[in-house]
């Protein structure tokens, strides 16, 4: 966040969560740049058959397996033909699974994940899928089926979700957070395959706690069409119980129980986990008017102060993921007029312009409800909401300091050399993981849910670093003061 610099991302097909930075294009700019590029590619050659010398990794080959499904007459003739005594059978062979030893690739045992990795990873690609049997009694199975029963949560949880991909990664990424008092809110991409659409569609008619928006919406790699989505969602799902919701994208991987969460839920009680950083002036239109005013955002100005209607807020800045209170969004779907100021940041002339909305609103004191107090212009990152492997240097792809030598964005991706690290871990939900790099990554994950193994739930000492904990702290002690409080 602070000191990194960002650059608007040109490639219109890949995901919007993250941004490169200038080096990605420096690296591939003319002449120089051709040198390295063309080096590079002819290293990832190389570097794959190496790698793979005996051919592609696939236990079974991507032509068989569909020759096999079109032999089947029907989903129940698929089901029963397979073998199902764990959970991955749902979505692989025991063959592909055989390397997966979840408990020692956990403990970071670098034997076992040496072996996993060399027989190829599990990939969970478009075109080598089970045909999965859609009926409410077999989707419910996969995903709560084999997790222990629930008991009830003090503090509920929204999941509010965009998703653009396929289908049995959300599902498997559902079911690391199913319990019935969660609720769950996915905003499709409009241009996702019909399969993916009905596929989710169908889940979510089986769940009453599982809400698809009907709204498809335009999401693309600079990040337009994720707060309109995630807002939309939030003020579908507003008369739900929940008491905190996480906003997350496509490949988010959560990392905590949803006790645990319930427990960081409670003790934020009314403050949100959001990070503290100033909004990049090439993000946003410096030009417009910020003012409260200007944007016609309050539904009633009657009381409002002069001060806070006409003052221009200070753009900010974090993460697209944000976990934020009910009480705070309830507020501001209650007191404010958000279509101008979703429209001002969603503007297609910028890129990387979902990381702001939020935080914006939070950081700026506007009275309220939940809302961050004092006047904090310091950064501050969220040590709570996601872990992240940064490494800015070089393209997508092969990258020697990432654990799993891959990398997209800027970011590491979540191989199964990361499980040691998820599984110390403080932090909510990590990013990213992608079904057709490394699976086992999501599927280890789940193991330790279900297992209640997972990092250590944050205390309220820890979260004392966070300004607004701290804020809310001391409003509770009546020691607060807004003009000395120290950021
Ligand atoms: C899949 O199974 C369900 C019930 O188990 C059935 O209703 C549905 O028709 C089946 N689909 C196909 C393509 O056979
Ligand atoms: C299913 O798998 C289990 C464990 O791998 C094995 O014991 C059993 O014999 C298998 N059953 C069939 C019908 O293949
Ligand atoms: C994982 O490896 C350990 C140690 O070799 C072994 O005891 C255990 O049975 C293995 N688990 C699975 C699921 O293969
Ligand atoms: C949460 O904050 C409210 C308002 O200050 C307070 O009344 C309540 O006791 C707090 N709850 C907890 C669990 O601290
Ligand atoms: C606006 O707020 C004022 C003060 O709270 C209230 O008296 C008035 O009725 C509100 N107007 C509308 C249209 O809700
Ligand atoms: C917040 O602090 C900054 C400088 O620290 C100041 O420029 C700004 O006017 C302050 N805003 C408010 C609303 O007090
Ligand atoms: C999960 O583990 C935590 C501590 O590690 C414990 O307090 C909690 O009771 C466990 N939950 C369940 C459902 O076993
Ligand atoms: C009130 O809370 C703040 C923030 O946690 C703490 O630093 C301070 O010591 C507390 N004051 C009293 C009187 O308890």
């Amino acid at each position: 966040m602070s000191g990194i610099q960002y650059k608007r991302l040109q490639n219109p097909n890949s995901e919007t969560d993250d941004y490169t930075n200038p080096k990605f294009d420096y690296v591939c700019s003319p002449f120089i740049g051709f040198l390295l590029c063309f080096g590079f590619l002819a290293f990832m050659i190389f570097f794959t058959f190496v790698q793979y010398p005996l051919g592609p990794i696939p236990k079974r080959a991507t032509s068989e397996k569909v020759i096999i499904l079109q032999q089947l007459d029907n989903n129940i003739t698929t089901n029963s033909k397979r073998n199902i005594t764990q959970w991955m059978d749902y979505y692989f062979t025991k063959e592909e699974s055989q390397f997966l030893n979840c408990s020692e690739m956990i403990k970071g045992n670098k034997d076992m994940i040496e072996l996993y990795v060399n027989n190829g990873r599990l990939k969970l690609d478009q075109d080598r899928l089970f045909e999965l049997p859609m009926d409410c009694p077999s989707i419910r199975q996969r995903v709560y089926g084999d997790m222990p029963p629930f008991s009830p949560l003090k503090r509920p949880i929204a999941f509010v979700r965009t998703i653009y991909k396929i289908y049995e990664l959300q599902e498997a990424l559902l079911s690391l957070s199913y319990h019935p008092d969660n609720t769950f809110c996915f905003i499709m991409d409009a241009k996702s395959t019909d399969k993916l659409k009905n596929s989710v569609r169908s889940m979510s008619d089986c769940f009453e706690n599982v809400i698809v928006l009907e709204k498809e919406y335009m999401l693309n790699s600079g990040g337009h069409g994720q707060d309109p989505a995630h807002f939309d969602c939030l003020q579908t799902i507003l008369d739900r119980k929940w008491d905190h919701a996480i906003i997350l994208q496509n490949f988010d991987l959560v990392i905590k129980t949803p006790y645990q969460l319930s427990d960081i839920s409670e003790l934020l009680n009314y403050t949100s986990s959001v990070g503290f950083g100033f909004g990049l002036s090439y993000r946003y239109n410096t030009k417009a008017d910020w003012t409260p005013a200007g944007m016609k955002l309050f539904k009633n100005e009657t009381g409002v102060p002069d001060k806070i209607l006409h003052t221009p807020m200070r753009v900010r800045k974090s993460l697209n993921e944000v976990i934020i209170s009910k009480v705070f969004v309830k507020s501001m779907l209650d007191k404010l007029n958000m279509d101008i100021i979703i429209k001002l940041f969603d503007d297609n002339d910028y890129y990387g312009v979902d990381e702001m909305l939020v935080q914006t609103l939070y950081e700026n004191y506007l009275g309220l409800d939940g809302q961050m107090e004092s006047n904090c212009t310091q950064n501050h990152y969220d040590i709570l909401t996601r872990l992240t492997h940064w490494d800015w240097t070089g393209p997508n792809g092969f990258d020697k300091e990432c654990h799993s030598k891959w990398k997209r964005h800027g970011i590491c991706i979540l191989g199964v050399e990361y499980l040691n690290e998820l599984f110390k871990s403080r932090k909510a939900t990590a990013n990213k993981v992608l079904e057709n790099f490394d699976f086992g990554t999501i599927a280890c994950m789940r193991e330790m849910i279900k297992k209640n193994v997972t990092g250590e739930t944050p205390d309220a000492v820890w979260l004392t670093s966070f300004p607004q904990f701290r804020e809310m702290q001391m409003k509770a002690n009546g020691t607060y003061d807004r003009n000395t409080f120290d950021c």
